[in-house]
Formats: structure tokens, C-alpha cells, sequence
């Protein structure tokens, strides 16, 4: 074992991992474009992005640039009585970026728990400032926003955090939409919605990505949102996975017809490089803390609040986005994914091909059941890992979500190393 492993085993605590079971972790050198090299010699094709995050392939030079001559200027200052023009400008592409005239203002934090958190707060807090206090959510069954208490509360409940869930306040939850049942959960949504008790829903759009990749349809996304817009409960969209490309548009909103109160932005959001989350909402929601009253305001920050190396990552992240390279590869990637999809639908082992966007999910037909502690999950990760590839299975569930910057050549060896594992398990 190298001495930097002996001391990551002495000295740290890794997130998500059994650290009395777990395999050494790699032992990362470089990060370069879509490959991680590790100490031993090795290369991965970083399939899933680092954890989702990472756009344009590390060390993008535009990135790198942006945060380099920011750093020159103004490193991080205090967002409480102070701005910065990197903070601004961020505000404002993202308001342009999004929906026209939809959304009005943008506050900052620092990742998508926290960019949540901020969203649960609003919602709650508009109902309370305006004096007609509505207390209960609607989220959907499957769904993940974080692993701050709040989030944790309007997620699935389980083994993941069954240790805290006491302190959770209640949730309301739709079962997930498929064709079947469709129907059934807009007249379910309706019935809660008419109590008049709902503050918000919140949905990840289009695709839950912690429950396994899961998609559903936007159409009935529509419904849903038209139906509590009907009633004034308040939309939440958590964007924080599907936004930046991801689903093949800018944001997963841009596939639907209608739009949500409040967005979560984070991950993509930097190009994936440093840690900011933004939470945007409109002026109906912004003018219910404005006030003579000071306890009117959201009364919420957090240290690192649109800290100006974030930001200014995260406007370069936009100029590669105003970028025709960037669409075109983004378009390639949902083209070749769709072609792999058609080869691989009817492999006896695997259940099902979903693909959204930029996204390759293929779940597999396990006897022990979809558990993100299935056995399968190791085998795959430990087979993906000898095979130079980084995935990490969500339980059965094999997924790549990777950086825009995959060559071709790579997605096909990704994609080859799939098939052999598909005709071995
Ligand atoms: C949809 C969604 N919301 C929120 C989060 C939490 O983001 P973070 O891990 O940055 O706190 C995640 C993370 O995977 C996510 O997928």
C-alpha cells in the first residue's frame, strides 16, 4: 500500500463508504479531459463525471483561466452587505438562460443539498409571510435531493438514512408515474392539492437520478405542475443533476411545457470544479420577505455564499455553453448512447435501457432485487474498475452519465467493456 493510501486509511472519513469493508480507494494523480490517472499507471474514463458534476472534461483550459484571473482580483468575499461583478453576472445569465421572464432572482449556496434546503425555506416561508401558513409536500416516491435534514425529509426513506428519521418532518408521496398508473396519481395529486394545505412540489424533471436513473414522461409532468398551479401550490424543480445538458436540453425544463416556481441548480453548474448552488425563483415569491420588518427576509447564508472563484467557473462554464462544439458533442453522445441502447434492449439479463439526454441507464434482471447494496454492484464496479473504466452502479442499475468531452473512440470502448460484462454476469 502506498504511504498516501496508509494515510488516507489513518486520516479520512470518505463519504458513502463502509470504511471497514471497503477496497482501497484509487489513488488519483491527474485529472485531464474525460480520464483520471491514477498512481499505479492507470487510466479510467471517468463515466459517471465525478459523482455527476464534471461537464467539460477536467482541467478545461477556459475553466482553469477564468479561475485564475478571478483569484488575481477578488479571491471570496462576504455576500451579506457586499457584491462582486462575477456574482452579478452569474445571476444574470443564468435569469436569461432560463425560461424567458420566468425567473426573476437568484440566491446562492453551496451545493445541491444546500440549494435545496434554500428552496424548502422559500416555499415555507412565502406561505408564512403572506400569512396563510400551508405546511405539507408533495414529492414523488424514489426521489433524492440531499442529505442535509431537509432534503433528506422529502426523499426516499430507507436504509440510507433510517437513523435520522424521526427528526424528519412528514411528506406526502406520489408514487412513481408510469403508464399504468399515470392517470390514477394526477386525480391522488388533485385531492391533496384541494385540502389547500400544500406549500410546493418538488420533482426531479423528467428523471430521478439517485432511485436508478428513472425516467418518466414530461407530458405528465405537465399535468402535474397544471394541476397544482390550479390549486397555487407552489413548483419545485430540483435541477441539480439534470441541468447543464444533461438531458440533451440546457435544463430538463426546456422539455417541458410548462415551468416550476423554484429551481436547484448545482453540480454542472461550475462545469463541475468547484462546489456552488443556486436556488432562482420569480418576484411573486421574492416580494412575499419584503418588508419593514427585518424577520421578513430569509434569513438564511452560509459562509462561502457566491464565492467569486465559483462564480467565476461557473460563467466560464456558460461562455463553453454558448459554444456550437459543446451542443455538437452533447448531440453525439444522446445519437450513440441511442444506437447502443437498440443493441443491447434484448439481452436476457438486462430488465430494461432508459436513456435521457446525455444519460445510459441498463438495469439488470437480479434475482436479489433492486438494493443499492446488491452483490452485483460490486462485481460491476470492480469489473468496470479492471477494465479502466469509473462507474459507479446504482445498485442494479449500470448508468454512464459522462463529461462532454468523451471522444467517440472512448464511448465505444465504454460501451464494449459493458457488453462483455453483460455476457458474463
Ligand atoms: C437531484 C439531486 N438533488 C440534490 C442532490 C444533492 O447534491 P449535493 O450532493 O451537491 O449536495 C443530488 C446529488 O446527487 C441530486 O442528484
Amino acid at each position: 500500500m502506498s504511504e498516501l493510501l496508509k494515510k488516507d486509511r489513518e486520516y479520512v472519513w470518505h463519504p458513502f463508504t463502509q470504511m471497514q469493508t471497503v477496497d482501497a480507494p484509487l489513488e488519483i494523480i491527474k485529472a485531464e479531459g474525460t480520464l483520471l490517472h491514477t498512481a499505479d499507471g492507470k487510466s479510467y474514463i471517468d463515466c459517471n463525471s465525478s459523482w455527476w458534476v464534471n461537464v467539460h472534461g477536467h482541467g478545461h483550459p477556459h475553466i482553469a483561466q477564468a479561475i485564475n484571473k478571478q483569484f488575481s482580483t477578488i479571491d471570496h468575499v462576504i455576500f451579506a452587505g457586499a457584491t462582486h461583478p462575477k456574482a452579478v453576472e452569474l445571476a444574470e445569465r443564468v435569469i436569461h438562460l432560463l425560461p424567458e421572464n420566468q425567473f426573476h432572482k437568484v440566491f446562492f449556496s453551496d451545493d445541491g443539498s444546500t440549494a435545496v434546503e434554500v428552496a424548502l425555506k422559500m416555499v415555507f416561508q412565502y406561505w408564512f409571510n403572506i400569512a396563510q401558513p400551508r405546511k405539507r409536500i408533495l414529492a414523488l416516491d424514489g426521489g433524492y435531493h440531499g442529505d442535509t435534514f431537509g432534503a433528506m425529509a422529502i426523499g426516499q426513506r430507507g436504509y440510507f438514512n433510517r437513523p435520522f428519521e424521526h427528526f424528519f418532518f412528514d411528506v406526502d408521496q406520489l408514487a412513481f408515474p408510469t403508464s399504468i398508473n399515470e392517470v390514477q396519481l394526477l386525480q391522488q395529486a388533485e385531492e391533496l392539492f384541494q385540502t389547500n394545505e400544500f406549500a410546493a412540489l418538488i420533482v426531479e424533471p423528467l428523471i430521478q437520478g439517485s432511485a436508478g436513473m428513472r425516467t418518466y414522461s414530461s407530458q405528465w409532468l405537465d399535468q402535474l405542475v397544471n394541476l397544482a398551479r390550479k390549486y397555487e401550490v407552489l413548483v419545485i424543480f430540483d435541477e441539480v443533476m439534470t441541468a447543464w445538458g444533461r438531458t440533451g436540453k440546457l435544463f430538463a425544463m426546456n422539455h417541458c411545457n410548462s415551468s416550476p416556481d423554484v429551481v436547484c441548480l448545482s453540480k454542472g453548474l461550475t462545469g463541475g470544479v468547484l462546489p456552488l448552488g443556486l436556488t432562482v425563483t420569480t418576484n411573486t415569491i421574492y416580494n412575499a420577505f419584503l418588508s419593514e420588518e427585518k424577520t421578513k427576509a430569509l434569513l438564511h447564508g452560509h459562509s462561502f455564499t457566491g464565492n467569486a472563484l465559483a462564480c467565476a467557473a461557473a460563467c466560464a462554464s456558460i461562455d463553453l455553453f454558448e459554444q456550437e462544439e459543446t451542443w455538437k458533442k452533447i448531440d453525439r453522445i444522446c445519437q450513440e448512447h441511442k444506437l447502443f441502447a437498440e443493441q443491447i434492449t434484448n439481452y436476457s439479463n438486462v430488465h430494461e435501457v432508459r436513456i435521457c439526454g446525455t444519460i445510459l441507464a441498463i438495469e439488470l434482471k437480479t434475482p436479489n432485487g433492486n438494493s443499492y447494496f446488491s452483490d452485483i454492484r460490486d462485481k460491476a464496479y470492480r469489473y468496470f474498475l479492471e477494465k479502466g473504466l469509473l462507474i459507479r452502479p446504482l445498485g442494479n442499475v449500470i448508468f454512464i452519465n459522462p463529461p462532454y468531452s468523451i471522444t467517440s473512440e472512448e464511448l465505444k470502448t465504454v460501451y464494449q467493456v459493458i457488453l462483455d460484462f453483460l455476457k458474463i454476469i
